[in-house]
């Protein structure tokens, strides 16, 4: 955080029920991708309900600074791309606290011409960067880190393709290796053991490119030339998740999100509020660009959530999910545990640390191991100060593990939600019956 931004606290009272129909602004992880990719294409690409959060404000920032053009247009954000060739920029380029635009925008630059560097914030200049840079080398780029972190320092020029299987489950490293491979001599391919959201690929395909994907790897042949888009950006799941959490401690609750993205990659939520006994219904499924997009609505068990545990390939596929899961485990009847899950502690924050640290203040029980927490049922939570720790998915979280504590909550750094949910806040008030 620089000292030009402000600390903001947000106090939040219990409640007693969560009723009403919400639309959310656009999936962060696709609007990357859509900026990221339009900057690149040719012509112009033409976006609605685009993510309003900071995180996708650097991805549009970084494109302009490397030629694209960005306009306003009503609800809508053109981008006229630059048809294959960025300009390097005198300027770093800034990516906030953005990891998936720092890792992604590596991919796209190591095959361009010129010297590009990208710096961060802080908490984005403590991230792992290592995870891309090894294969961009493989591939026969020049990239320099400090200590395996940014700012990041590309020499760019010609990429050979690679065939490389991801040791981390990662999708912003598989991103960056197939936008790498678009721009390189001969097919990339990119192998997963444990399957990640598969944004990019679909986005590839809808700014025209050819991927090939079978069960665990996808194949891009290079020299491709993307062509700009029109889309409507589906409502974000990682956001709806607070909200789809918060019902789901309330026996009366009813809720309703519509034109909300429904990626089988990133809606495993769902599953697991049903297992917990929520009640799930999903109706008027659409595909958009290859996206799956619907209407959801959750009603909470009468007598209340069960337990469950997390662990394997459903840790990777929940991972922006878990902070929330956590923090309404102590309200379950039988907790939660979460394992294989090592990688929230290279998050904005370590997740795993700043989770356990706040339970606790509200008076929880709670058993932190290096891949994962502990979080016994049947506990009664009371207010606390709430310390954000800079991560907007932690002073979401904590918000809602709030609405069910005895006393006000005060969330401590809640600008932080402007990360990737600027409106959360109003539209937690606008749902919650006191
Ligand atoms: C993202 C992938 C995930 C996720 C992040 C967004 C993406 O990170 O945590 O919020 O858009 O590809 P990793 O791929 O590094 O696990």
């Amino acid at each position: 955080m620089t000292s030009t931004e402000v600390r903001t606290e947000r106090v939040i009272a219990p409640a007693r029920n969560i009723l009403g129909s919400l639309r959310l602004p656009g999936d962060k992880s696709i609007s990357h991708r859509y900026a990221l990719l339009g900057g690149l294409a040719a012509g112009k690409t033409r976006l609605t309900n685009f993510s309003t959060g900071a995180d996708c404000a650097s991805s549009l920032g970084c494109v302009e600074a490397l030629g694209a053009k960005i306009t306003r247009s009503g609800e809508a954000i053109e981008i006229e791309g630059v048809g294959g060739i960025f300009q390097p920029s005198a300027q770093p380029l800034d990516c906030g606290n953005s990891g998936s635009t720092m890792r992604m925008l590596a991919g796209l630059l190591g095959p361009q011409n010129g010297s590009f560097t990208l710096i961060g914030d802080a908490s984005l200049s403590r991230r792992p960067m290592e995870r891309v840079r090894k294969p961009l080398m493989q591939m026969g780029a020049d990239i320099q880190l400090t200590d395996g972190h940014a700012p990041m320092v590309i020499r760019g020029g010609k990429l050979q393709a690679i065939d490389y299987t991801t040791p981390v489950p990662s999708a912003q490293v598989k991103s960056a290796v197939l936008f790498a491979g678009l721009q390189a001599a001969g097919k990339t391919t990119v192998r997963e053991a444990v399957r990640t959201r598969d944004h990019s690929e679909l986005a590839l395909r809808a700014f025209g490119a050819n991927v090939e994907r079978n069960l665990e790897s996808v194949s891009i042949e290079g020299g491709q030339q993307l062509q700009g888009i029109e889309a409507a950006v589906p409502g974000d799941m990682s956001s709806a998740a607070f909200f789809l959490c918060a019902a789901a401690l309330f026996p009366e609750s009813n809720l309703v999100f519509e034109g909300l993205g429904l990626n089988p990659t990133r809606a495993t939520l769902l599953d697991v509020l049903t297992a917990l006994g929520a009640h799930i219904g999903v109706l008027n499924l659409e595909d958009k660009h290859g996206e799956l997009v619907g209407t959801v609505q959750v009603n909470a068990p009468a007598g209340g959530l069960t337990g469950t545990t997390i662990s394997g390939a459903l840790a990777a596929q929940l991972i922006d999910e878990l902070p929330v899961i956590a923090a309404i485990a102590p309200y379950t009847q039988n907790g939660i545990r979460i394992r294989d899950a090592k990688e929230l502690r290279v998050k904005e924050s370590d997740r795993i640390a700043l989770v356990a640290r706040n339970l606790r203040a509200m008076g929880a029980e709670v058993e932190e191991f290096e891949d994962g927490l502990d979080v016994p049922g049947k506990q009664t939570l009371h207010a606390a100060e709430i310390d954000a720790g800079g991560d907007h998915r932690i002073a979401m979280a904590f918000s809602v593990a709030a609405l069910r504590a005895t006393g006000e909550t005060v969330i401590q750094g809640a600008e932080s939600a402007a990360i990737s949910f600027p409106e959360f806040f109003d539209l937690l008030d606008r749902v919650t019956e006191r």
